[in-house]
């Protein structure tokens, strides 16, 4: 198939590339560049801001010329504190770009799409693993555009749209180290800056109803994330159900303290870490129930939490 990454310079756009061209697909990515890296990938990049004015047009240019079976849309913005500062900005970007991707669709006639969302759609859920039918309730904007731009998606099936939301959860790890996570957004590559410039990496509460007290995260390796992508396609290409959302996690959560136990032995260093008090808005417990899509996509992780952080550490 011929395959459309919005974002695709990016971190995770990057290895979705990777492993399209891994199963047999040709890619075009598309990217503004504002966190992404052109030299990560091997394949046509047009340079556009999606939310731009005159990016709808653009698009429909080069999907009439380009002829594609799919599209995936990895473009946006990415920071919780950013979105709580710049809500407008967040909104504008993250949805008005999803808008413009949509219309120009709908102008083509290009059908499929799959989407990222995020874990941060569920809020600060009390259960043991948060499965799809969850009611969500974002507690910050950048994880109402993701609920947004879900809605969005579904809504497109009024045209015809087949759309599937893949729900990450903690991505981390890197397929090579060209395309390591250049942003320290979660506990890996927050500790590991931490690590590198001789500090105690920090922990955000251990008082905690876990049972290491530490909050627990369910940590999905980068390239099995990509994997999940490539099912995604597949999925629409047969299934004549228009739209679906699916948890992407390995089932199982980590404690900070078991990340932080990885890392030194990933890195042979015996660091101490400095416990803080906790952080608003951080659940105790955010762990996917993956049921829905070992089910239906037959999707399942290869990479555990050792070689998450290995990757992570050996890339930096
Ligand atoms: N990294 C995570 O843990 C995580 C978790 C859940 C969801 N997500 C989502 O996954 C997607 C990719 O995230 P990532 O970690 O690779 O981040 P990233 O910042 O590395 O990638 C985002 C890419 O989109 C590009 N971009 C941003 N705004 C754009 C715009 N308006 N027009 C065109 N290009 C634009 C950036 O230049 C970048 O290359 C995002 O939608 C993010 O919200 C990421």
């Amino acid at each position: 198939m011929k395959l459309l990454v919005t974002g695709g310079a990016g971190y995770i756009g990057s290895h979705v590339i990777r492993a399209a061209q891994a199963a047999g697909h040709s890619t075009v990515a598309i990217d503004n560049l504002s966190t992404g890296v052109s030299n990560r990938i091997n394949c046509p990049l047009i340079e556009l801001d999606l939310a731009s004015p005159g990016a709808q047009g653009e698009l429909i240019s080069l999907m009439k010329s380009e002829n594609f079976d799919a599209v995936i849309h990895l473009a946006a913005r990415k920071q919780v504190g950013e979105s709580v500062q710049q809500p407008e900005g967040y909104f504008l970007d993250n949805l008005g770009g999803l808008g413009n991707l949509l219309l120009a669709m709908r102008a083509t006639n290009l059908k499929s799409l799959v989407f990222s969302s995020s874990a941060a759609t569920y809020g600060m859920p009390d259960v043991e693993s948060v499965s799809e039918d969850e009611s969500p309730k974002p507690i910050n904007p950048y994880g109402q555009t993701k609920l947004i731009g879900e809605w969005m998606v579904k809504n497109a099936q009024v045209w015809g749209l087949k759309g599937v939301n893949l729900r990450y959860f903690n991505v981390a790890g890197t397929a090579t180290k060209e395309l390591n996570d250049t942003a320290a957004l979660n506990l890996i590559p927050i500790a590991i800056r931490a690590l590198k410039n001789s500090e105690a990496p920090k922990v955000f509460g251990a008082d905690y109803e876990t049972p290491d007290g530490s909050c627990i995260r369910d940590y999905v390796h980068v390239a099995d994330l990509a994997e999940a992508h490539i099912r995604a396609v597949a999925y629409l290409d047969q299934e004549q159900r228009p739209f679906d959302t699916f948890n992407v996690g390995t089932g199982n959560g980590a404690s900070v303290f078991e990340v932080l136990q990885a890392l030194r032995k990933a890195s042979g260093e015996n660091f101490a870490w400095d416990v803080q008090g906790r952080r608003a808005g951080d659940p105790p417990r955010l762990v996917a129930n993956v049921t829905r899509i070992e089910q239906t996509l037959g999707f399942t992780t290869k990479f555990g939490l050792e070689e998450i952080v290995q990757s992570a550490w050996d890339a930096s």
